[in-house]
C-alpha cells in the first residue's frame, strides 16, 4: 500500500529550498532576529563553466561566469537591495530613493514595492535600456528622467537624500555593499576555493569593492587563505579610473556603466591594487564582440555592460596576461541580455520571412 501522507516529491526533503541571501548568510551580515527579510530570495546564481572561452585560451585559463542576471530582477543590485531595503524598513523608514543607469532603479523599485515603501528613482533622459525602464515603472516606482547623465542625477539624490528622510539606495549606502559581498561568498563556496583571479566591469565602482570586502571577510573568518587578484574594466568613453580624472561626457553602448565619476572610486582603487589586480578599458566593439561570443559561443546572454569583463579577459589573454601558467578565472557577468534587447536586434540581420506552407520552409532551408 502506498503511504498516503508521502509527498510525490521527496527531493524536497533532500534539497534545501534557498532561503535569500540574508538569511544564508546571516552569521555573515549585520542582521539580528528583529531585521525583517525583505527577500526575492535572491543570490544563489550560478558558476557558469565556460565551455568555449576559456578553452580557447590555450589551457592557461579555467573560467567561469558567475551569472548575476538571474537575480530575480535580472542583476546584481539584487544582493545589495535586499539588505539595503531590509535595514531601511527595521528603522522604520517609508521612502527610498535612488540614482541610476537602469538596473540600480529596477531592483530599488521592486524591493520597495516587496517592502509596501516608496520608491523615487532619478534616471538619465533617452540612455537607460527599455527592459530596465519597465521595470521602474511597472514596480510602481516613482520615475524621473534627468536631462543630464548619470553623474548629475547622482549628485541631486545625495543631496535630497541629506536633507530629508529619505533613504540613499545607491551603492553609498554601507547596507548595500554588505549584501553585495555575498556573490564572492558564493564564488568560494561554489568553488571551493576563491578563483586566483576576478574580473568585474566597473561603472560607479561599488561592485568590485564590495566583493574585494567579500573575498577580506572570507578570509578573516577563516573560510579561504588566499585572495583573488580584482581587475576592472570600463569602458572606453567613460573610464575614469583608467585616466585617473572624471570624464565630463561619458559615452558608451554599455549604458549600464556610462559612469564619469564614479562613487566608489577610493574603494575600488584601493581593491584592485592592494589584490595585484588592475584597472583597463575595452572599446564599444571588443564589448560588442564578447556580447555576442557569450551569447553565441557559452549560450549565456547579457547586457552589454557585462560583456566587458569577457572582453578584458580576451584583451588581457592576447597581451600574454596569463604566461604564469593555468589560472582559474570568475568573470562575473552582471545583468541580463534580456534587460536591453534593442542591441541585441539592432547587431543582427532580421528574422527571414516565409509564408505558412511546409514547402516554402524546405526551399529556404534547401532540405
Ligand atoms: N554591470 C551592470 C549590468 C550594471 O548595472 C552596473 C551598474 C555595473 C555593471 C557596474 O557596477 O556601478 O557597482 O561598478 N549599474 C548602476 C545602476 C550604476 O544604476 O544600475 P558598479
Amino acid at each position: 500500500m502506498s503511504n498516503s501522507s508521502a509527498s510525490p516529491c521527496n527531493s524536497a526533503a533532500i534539497v534545501r529550498p534557498w532561503p535569500g541571501l540574508i538569511e544564508a548568510y546571516r552569521d555573515l551580515l549585520p542582521v539580528t532576529e528583529a531585521t525583517p527579510r525583505i527577500t526575492l530570495l535572491e543570490g544563489n546564481t550560478p558558476l557558469v563553466p565556460s565551455r568555449h572561452i576559456g578553452p580557447s585560451l590555450g589551457g592557461k585559463v579555467d573560467l567561469y561566469f558567475k551569472f548575476e542576471g538571474l537575480n530575480p530582477t535580472g542583476s546584481f543590485k539584487d544582493r545589495g537591495m535586499t539588505m539595503a531595503v531590509s535595514k531601511a524598513v527595521e528603522r522604520g523608514v517609508q521612502h527610498t530613493m535612488c540614482a541610476s543607469t537602469g538596473n540600480t532603479s529596477a531592483s530599488a523599485a521592486a524591493y520597495s514595492a516587496r517592502a509596501g515603501i516608496q520608491a523615487v528613482v532619478l534616471i538619465p533622459e533617452g540612455k537607460i535600456a527599455f527592459g530596465k525602464l519597465s521595470q521602474a515603472l511597472i514596480h510602481g516606482a516613482r520615475t524621473i528622467q534627468v536631462e543630464g547623465n548619470f553623474d548629475q542625477c547622482l549628485a541631486i539624490v545625495r543631496e535630497i537624500t541629506d536633507r530629508y528622510p529619505i533613504e540613499l539606495l545607491n551603492s553609498l549606502n554601507p547596507m548595500r555593499m554588505e549584501g553585495q559581498k555575498t556573490a564572492a561568498f558564493e564564488v568560494c563556496d561554489q568553488l571551493g576555493r576563491p578563483p586566483d583571479i576576478h574580473i568585474l566591469p566597473v561603472g560607479n565602482a561599488g561592485n568590485i569593492t564590495a566583493t574585494w570586502w567579500g573575498y577580506l571577510q572570507y578570509r578573516e573568518t577563516g573560510r579561504i587563505a588566499d585572495l583573488p587578484r580584482m581587475i576592472g574594466f570600463q569602458a572606453a568613453g567613460a573610464a575614469p579610473l583608467v585616466h585617473g580624472a572624471p570624464v565630463a561626457q561619458p559615452e558608451t553602448v554599455a549604458t549600464a556603466i556610462r559612469i564619469g565619476d564614479p562613487a566608489r572610486w577610493n574603494d575600488a582603487m584601493t581593491a584592485m591594487t592592494d589584490s595585484g589586480g588592475l584597472v583597463d578599458a575595452v572599446t564599444d566593439e571588443e564589448i560588442l564582440q564578447a556580447y555576442q561570443l557569450l551569447a553565441t559561443r557559452e549560450g549565456v546572454f547579457v547586457e552589454p555592460a557585462s560583456a566587458a569583463p569577457v572582453a578584458g579577459l580576451l584583451k588581457l589573454a592576447a597581451a600574454d596576461y596569463f604566461r604564469d601558467g593555468p589560472q582559474t578565472v570568475v568573470c562575473t557577468v552582471t545583468g541580463h541580455g534580456l534587460k536591453d534587447p534593442d542591441v541585441a536586434v539592432g547587431l543582427l540581420q532580421q528574422p527571414e520571412r516565409i509564408p505558412p506552407q511546409t514547402d516554402a520552409l524546405a526551399r529556404l532551408l534547401q532540405l
